[in-house]
């Protein structure tokens, strides 16, 4: 059996409190406390590739677990970095060898955890904008963020194919029992709903409804994504759809207790030859 710990935006950047860190230490203290062998970190650890780098070395190094981990947004963003590109970031992580983006993991009794960033199609937004609206990223006063602070060299649409072929190519073989990952929103039951009038808009930006289908199709037991900020669980066909975001502090119910969100967002599975067995979300 592997225990494995999903958990994802962790933003150890913005969660904090006068300049301290309030997640770090407390989840690797956490993850030690639930005995996991695994923290699978389901993207946007911060919002700077190296500070990305430092946390998931300190996670290892307080928790005892082998952390894994797919890039967010946030972790590829150049606001620290104005001259470099998402792709800078995204091969920086990738020289960590947790990174799921470099290929699949294998885990223990035939299991494999399979992953990568993904990126989005703008098919969750709703259907009275057009492709140029999506394309601006502009609602309003507000702009989505990835517009300034994610430089790829293709648009929009190409990354998410991208991200689809290279997930599909990455896949394991029949046989084996997967783990699957991604940043973005996999299935639209984790979309903003109902949305009002800029969620109508901004739904576009979280993922696509293909890598839910991936993960599906390639028959994954388990399928965690981040970014929305949501806490759910959704059970469609065999696969298990995990969306565990810590998300920021500002959203906490206040006054903040770090300990228990990060307690009831970390979602433990131990993996066995049988299947995923979840564990208590509190113990
Ligand atoms: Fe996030
Ligand atoms: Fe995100």
């Amino acid at each position: 059996m592997t225990r494995v710990g999903l958990i994802s935006d962790i933003h150890v950047d913005l969660n904090r409190i006068k300049g301290e860190d309030l997640v770090t230490d407390l989840l690797a203290r956490e993850s030690a406390r639930r005995n996991l062998d695994i923290l699978l970190i389901a993207g946007d650890i911060s919002s700077d590739y190296r500070l990305t780098l430092l946390t998931l070395a300190r996670l290892e190094e307080g928790s005892g677990a082998r952390v894994l981990f797919v890039p967010g947004n946030h972790d590829i963003w150049n606001e620290f970095h104005p001259e470099a590109k998402a792709w800078d970031a995204y091969n920086a992580l990738l020289e960590h060898l947790g990174n799921l983006a470099r290929g699949p993991v294998a885990l223990c009794d035939g299991w494999a955890a399979a992953g990568d960033l993904g990126w989005y199609d703008f098919s969750y937004g709703d259907g009275s904008f057009s492709f140029e609206d999506f394309e601006r990223m502009k609602y309003g006063e507000r702009t989505w963020q990835d517009k300034v602070k994610s430089i790829w060299d293709r648009g929009t649409l190409d990354m998410h194919r991208l991200f689809v072929q290279r997930l599909e190519a990455g896949l394991p073989a029949e046989g084996r029992r997967i783990l699957f990952a991604t940043h973005v929103v996999q299935i639209p039951e984790f979309t903003v709903a109902p949305p009002g009038p800029m969620w109508k808009y901004f739904n576009a930006f979280l993922g696509s409804p293909e890598y839910g289908e991936i993960a599906q199709r390639y028959g994954a037991e388990i399928a965690v994504c981040g970014h929305v900020h949501y806490r759910r669980r959704v059970l469609k066909g065999r696969t298990l759809f995990v969306c565990p975001c810590l998300g920021y502090v500002a959203e906490w119910p206040a006054p903040p207790d770090p300990e228990k969100e990060i307690a009831e967002t970390l979602q433990v599975f131990e993996l066995g030859p049988k299947g995923a067995v979840p564990m208590p979300w509190v113990t």
